[in-house]
């Protein structure tokens, strides 16, 4: 299959507004179209239709049992594909939407097993992004889509980073530009008492708590423990890898520099290519290695922006190890650990 790639701006041109009605017709047919969101770039089909969900599937080498999320661009469609919204649900909806939060609920019969992965219950999400909101009007109201990776990279920040994925695969992709946020939305679950965050984003739980009052995280998160269940079935995977072997570092900053010093010397010692995930606080302090900054400490969100863009970065480069100092920043540090701790299979040295 040709995959055609269709530039589009944000200010949504007649031309621009031409090619998301064609991209809407694809999806109408059951197609698959790559479109970018606030988040990352999502991978698109009918989600009321089942055999269009089941595409993605394919697309991604996604094990079936992993949900998607429904992207909708007003609350009327919320209606139809659940069965009950809760009130907390609406409080945060009113604040947050259309924005970087997912919310679950008991489904509706419009919404097949096939998209929900065999669960009575429905993800939900209004993006705030403009493409994303025309796609979805174009194409029928309800795009199921998760990011639009193969099973098991770094989510695509980029419609660059998509056409790697799913070059041939599918029929289009929007492209955007590069996504302003760069990690997946915050998942909330509001099927127990307390509601509970299954997946950590940029809207944090102290956003969550001053809108609805007490929110949970998902005990099966927890980083320390390697037997923990999350509840969030996609959170089980292996996610977010490169190909290279990735190592945190986590301690003090003056320790940290001088481990990585260190740990390159010694890969490169062994015959290793090796790369470096620093900050511009920090890059010109390695010695040695291909170093990359992520970011600044100073602004947490250009941390989260280049993540998945830097593991893809050193793909490109075909480096056999990465270390990487962590970043437990303070806003959105547990959202973006949460992801390097997966890219990096939990590998990490304390200093
Ligand atoms: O920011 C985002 O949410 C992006 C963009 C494209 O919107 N989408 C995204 O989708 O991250 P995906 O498929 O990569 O991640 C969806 C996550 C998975 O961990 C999945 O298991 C979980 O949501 N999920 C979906 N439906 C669920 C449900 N009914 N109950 C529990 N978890 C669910
Ligand atoms: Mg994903």
């Amino acid at each position: 299959m040709k995959t055609v790639i269709e530039k589009i701006t944000e200010q949504l041109t007649e031309e621009d507004k031409k090619k998301i009605e064609a991209a809407g017709d694809i999806l109408k047919q059951g197609g698959l179209v790559a479109f970018p969101t606030e988040t990352v770039y999502g991978l698109g089909a009918d989600a009321l239709n089942p055999e269009a969900s089941k595409k993605i599937y394919a697309a991604k080498g996604r094990p079936s049992d992993n949900p998607l999320i429904v992207h909708i661009s007003n609350m009327k469609a919320l209606e139809k594909i659940t069965s009950e919204i809760p009130e907390k649900a609406k409080k945060m909806a009113k604040e947050f939407w259309p924005g970087p939060l997912t919310m679950i609920f008991p489904k509706s019969e419009q919404v097949p097993l096939e998209t929900t992965g065999g669960l009575e219950t429905v993800a939900v999400r209004m993006p705030n992004h403009p493409i994303a909101l025309a796609l979805i009007d174009a194409g029928g109201g309800y795009i199921a889509a998760p990011s639009a990776n193969t099973s098991g990279k770094p989510s695509p920040t980029k419609a660059e980073h998509v056409a790697l994925d799913m070059d041939g695969k599918i029929p289009m992709i929007l492209d955007g530009g590069a996504v302003g946020i760069g990690i997946e939305s915050t998942i909330v679950d509001f099927s127990t008492e307390i509601p509970m965050i299954l997946r950590p984003g940029y809207i944090t739980p102290e956003m969550i708590q001053k809108v609805i009052g007490e929110v949970k995280m998902d005990p099966g998160l927890s980083m320390d423990d390697p037997t923990a269940h999350p509840k969030a079935p996609g959170m089980k995977y292996k996610h977010y890898a490169p190909k290279a072997d990735l190592i945190l570092v986590n301690g003090a900053q003056e320790k940290v520099i001088q481990k990585i010093n260190e740990l390159v010397s010694m890969a490169q010692e062994s015959g290793k290519k090796t790369g470096v995930i620093g900050t511009d606080e920090t890059c010109g302090r390695y010695q040695a290695g291909i170093v990359k900054s992520i970011g600044t400490r100073s602004e947490e969100d250009t941390i989260a922006r280049h993540l998945y863009g830097i593991l893809r970065e050193f793909d490109d480069l075909d480096v056999d190890v990465i270390y990487s100092e962590s970043f437990s920043t303070p806003r959105i540090g547990q959202a973006i650990m949460n992801r390097m701790l997966k890219a990096a299979g939990h590998q990490v040295i304390e200093v």
